[in-house]
């Protein structure tokens, strides 16, 4: 079972005067200042956020933040100067030394980023060393260490020495290793931080493939957002050992709490944490019942809204086709009566599924023949891409996405042809209006 972790109002703070640093931090001194006027560091101040079980939590910021600091009072290898850790309901600061054993044996395990494996001894060997240490006998710690070897997919390597592997592999053990008590927590301080790119990447696959086989809660420490964003549910970002913004990667992104959150977010390579459904704008759309008519119709409604195409729909909200002006003057060319707005829908029109990262979507864009249409769940509608959505998104100096649009009900135009005409849609509805309008304002 995961475990919630509480963190109430903790502080923390290196030095043996720690209230006259504590003042000097609420007068607004800087951690810098307090440290040349008192010698007190400050590591962690007033952190206070809770980590929920069984989420993968990272904590961010630049070295010397105070991340280490941080998770090393979570079992307690520091202890907090004040404030409480609570730890599914329980205070971590109030156990007896047997009971924090424990803790740290059975539900706490770290991973660190040089993991010293012992080189004279067996990956098997490094990998039960944690459950050697917490005194478990030899059979059964050497069957858990197995198990976890063959989560890492070292399985087949117990018995070789660590420098006969490689150095992603040797971080393999290093978790394997933490793994093999089998904890409800794992912390992990830049555990990956020393590995190179590839195998980075790599290793961060495979602690999510690990968290789908079984829900531990993780606390991740890194400094790189790239990673924070790929791996966490939710990430702090701490500076000068204050915790200045905890959020899920969405929300840092669309709405970064001040400048140093906004500085640090600039590099990120949003088209991999953002979905197609985030970046979807709204499109003119066309609910059509009778699909044996409607061109004229159609056609009339594109021109006067000044755009260029228009999502034909059912009553459901389930695309039926895509038409443009020109698809529709094509059509009736030559044509006297009705016409079915099916013989305008463009060809190669290929939906994309809202759930897409919009990394995979500049190939499909680069080619499509109109703004391409976003279908979410049971295939239905929600609005539109175009090329122009993308740019918007590549530029760095707008935020990489507007804040979510207003869901409003549908808008029901008046019949367009009250004389009578009998080529119109069942009804016509306009999926963006004045008011819903983004700031930026964008068309087709
Ligand atoms: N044992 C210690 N004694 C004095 N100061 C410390 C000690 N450990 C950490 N610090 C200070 O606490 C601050 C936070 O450090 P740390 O938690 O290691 O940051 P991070 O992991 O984000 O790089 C730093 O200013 C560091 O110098
Ligand atoms: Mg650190």
């Amino acid at each position: 079972m995961a475990k919630q972790i509480r963190i109430e109002h903790v502080f923390k703070v290196f030095g043996d005067q720690p209230k006259q640093a504590l003042d000097l931090v609420r007068q607004g001194l800087s951690k810098q200042q307090i440290l040349e006027r008192t010698g007190q560091s400050i590591g962690v101040f007033d952190a206070n956020f809770t980590i929920e079980a069984g989420e993968i939590f990272v904590v961010m910021g630049l070295s010397g933040s105070g991340k280490s600091t941080l998770v090393r009072m979570l079992n307690r290898l520091i202890e907090p100067t004040s404030g409480r850790i609570v730890v599914d309901g329980q205070d971590i600061n109030a156990l007896s030394d047997k009971d924090l054993r424990a803790l740290r044996r059975k539900d706490i395990s770290m991973v660190f980023q040089s993991f010293a494996l012992m080189p004279h001894m067996t990956v098997l060997d490094n990998a039960a060393f944690g459950l050697e240490m917490a005194g478990v006998d030899k059979a059964a710690r050497q069957q858990a260490a197995q198990e976890a070897l063959e989560q890492v997919g070292l399985g087949a390597w117990g018995g070789s020495y660590p420098d006969e592997l490689s150095g992603g592999m040797q971080q393999r053990v290093g978790l394997a290793r933490a793994l093999a008590s089998d904890p409800a927590i794992l912390l992990m301080d830049e555990a990956f931080s020393a590995l190179d790119p590839i195998i980075r990447t790599e290793m961060q696959s495979e602690l999510l493939r690990l968290q789908e086989t079984k829900r531990r809660t993780i606390v991740f420490i890194s400094h790189d957002l790239d990673e924070a964003m790929r791996i966490g549910d939710r990430i702090a970002i701490m500076k000068d050992g204050q915790v200045i913004q905890v959020g899920t990667p969405d929300e840092i992104l669309r709405s970064p709490a001040n400048d140093y959150v906004r500085s640090f977010i600039k590099g990120v390579d949003a088209a991999a944490v953002f979905k197609a459904c985030d970046i979807t704008r709204q499109a003119l759309t066309i609910i059509s019942e009778h699909n044996d008519r409607g061109c004229r119709a159609a056609l009339r409604l594109i021109e006067d809204s000044d755009r260029d195409h228009a999502y034909v729909l059912n009553a459901r909200q389930r695309l039926l086709g895509v038409v443009s002006a020109q698809s529709l003057r094509d059509a009736l060319h030559g044509h006297e009566g009705m016409l079915g707005l099916k013989h305008a829908f463009i060809d190669n029109v290929t939906p994309i599924d809202a759930s897409t990262p919009v990394a995979d979507l500049f190939g499909p864009m680069a080619t499509a023949p109109c703004p391409l249409p976003v279908l979410g769940e049971d295939r239905k509608f929600l609005g539109i891409i175009s090329r122009t959505t993308m740019l918007r998104f590549l530029d760095r100096d707008t935020p990489p996405v507007p804040p979510p649009q207003q869901v409003q009900p549908p808008v029901t135009l008046n019949p367009l042809f009250p004389t009578g005409e009998a080529d119109s849609p069942s009804m016509l509805q306009e999926h963006s209006d004045s008011a819903t309008r983004q700031p930026q304002g964008e068309q087709q």
